[in-house]
């Protein structure tokens, strides 16, 4: 019996799970018998796996469990204030990026926000978890083009902005000058512009607006260091921006919140030079590889330079039936039900190792030819 399954999302009287991973969830709330091997295209962390230095180092690491961690990580901030050449009082560790976008919607209780979409679900739930009203921005599919002079007027009275960039679901990176505009409204709206840079790594020539939070008092950047590293069951992540507000955010941390085998372990990974780049060119040819086939199909895909996409036949208003089709094959994608102005008409999918992306792709042809 899975108890879990009343914190789901409800569609037509059943509850899809609100994320991706734990593919068992979605099985039993669909009714359906999850098959023997199931290969799950759901979950969007790096395919080639977490850095050989964990394994290499995990029981040298074992006697940290003893004790309490560091409250401020102090080891672990420092590695990564030096590499984003910033302070680490402009730092603050949370207990996965999940952690970091609570304690801001703590700090936003009550006031307005606006969450611009397609996006990732929790900063809207957060936020409303906390009472606040949330303004939904929602682009126009399939660019998904963020034009921020547009927003100005809606960002009137708006106490923070979240923008997901690059994106999750769409795997779309908005460009400099877009972001910047972003930034620029939401300075003269007074308004806070919080990035969630949780896939910047992904990018073929990552791009990172960290640098802002020195000069910008109203900019904050989330990242996480769960997605790159493969290290979701660790839980690691980050906020930065400007010392005095992090102060106040991190007001209602829980004292030990991020464990003492996480701070080892993303020490390690971020001092791993090779990982990032192997992965990024890893990514790149698979990605090409698969849009390449999906086109010569029939189907279409988001604009993604990253490691997961969005599918679609276009054949299908939504995309429950062939959601289902692979389902019962045991290859789990992402629904995109919950995701404002997407909700159904796309799936999302993680690029994972090659053997997986053709089975995938061979299953994709199968439907093609039934359907
Ligand atoms: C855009 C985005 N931000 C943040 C998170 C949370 O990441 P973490 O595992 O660090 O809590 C996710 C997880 O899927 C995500 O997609």
């Amino acid at each position: 019996m899975l108890l879990l399954l009343s914190y789901g999302l409800e569609v037509a009287s059943l509850q899809l799970p609100e994320h991706g991973s734990n593919t068992k969830y979605v099985y039993a709330s669909l009714k359906m018998e999850q098959p023997e091997k199931v290969i799950d295209f759901s979950v969007n962390i790096n395919p080639v796996g977490a850095p050989k230095v964990l394994k290499d180092r995990w029981g040298d690491w074992f006697t940290a469990i003893n004790d309490y961690p560091d409250p401020y990580a102090n080891e672990l901030m420092e590695e990564l204030a030096a590499q984003e050449n910033i302070s680490v009082t402009h730092l603050l560790a949370g207990n996965g990026a999940a952690e970091i976008i609570t304690l801001v919607a703590r700090y936003l209780a009550g006031s307005k926000v606006a969450v611009i979409h397609p996006a990732f679900s929790e900063y809207a739930t957060a936020c409303r978890n906390e009472g606040c009203e949330v303004m939904e921005i929602v682009l126009a599919a399939p660019e998904w083009n963020l034009e921020a002079s547009a927003l100005a007027d809606k960002l009137q009275g708006v106490k923070a902005v979240f923008l997901c960039n690059p994106n999750n679901p769409t795997g779309i990176h908005y460009n400099r000058e877009a972001v910047e505009n972003l930034i620029e409204v939401c300075k003269r709206t007074d308004t806070l512009c919080i990035i969630d840079e949780a896939f910047y790594d992904f990018l073929p020539e990552p791009v990172t607006y960290i640098d802002k939070v020195l000069h910008q008092q109203h900019v904050l950047i989330i990242r996480s260091l769960t997605k790159m590293y493969s290290i979701a069951g660790l839980r690691l992540g980050f906020l930065a921006g400007n010392p005095e507000l992090l102060q106040k955010i991190g007001r209602t941390k829980p004292h030990w919140s991020v464990n003492a085998l996480a701070m080892k372990a993303g020490v390690a990974c971020l001092q791993d030079e090779s990982h990032t780049g192997e992965t990024r060119s890893f990514i790149e040819s698979e990605r090409t590889a698969i849009f390449q086939r999906l086109r010569q199909l029939g189907f279409e895909h988001s604009s993604s330079q990253l490691n997961f996409y969005l599918l679609k036949d276009p054949a299908l208003s939504t995309q429950e039936k062939l959601f289902h089709y692979l389902l019962k094959q045991g290859l789990v994608l992402r629904h995109t039900e919950n995701f404002p102005g997407i909700k159904g008409k796309w799936l999302r999918v993680a690029v994972k190792q090659s053997d997986d992306n053709k089975i995938l792709l061979e299953a994709l042809a199968a439907w093609k030819q039934g359907n």
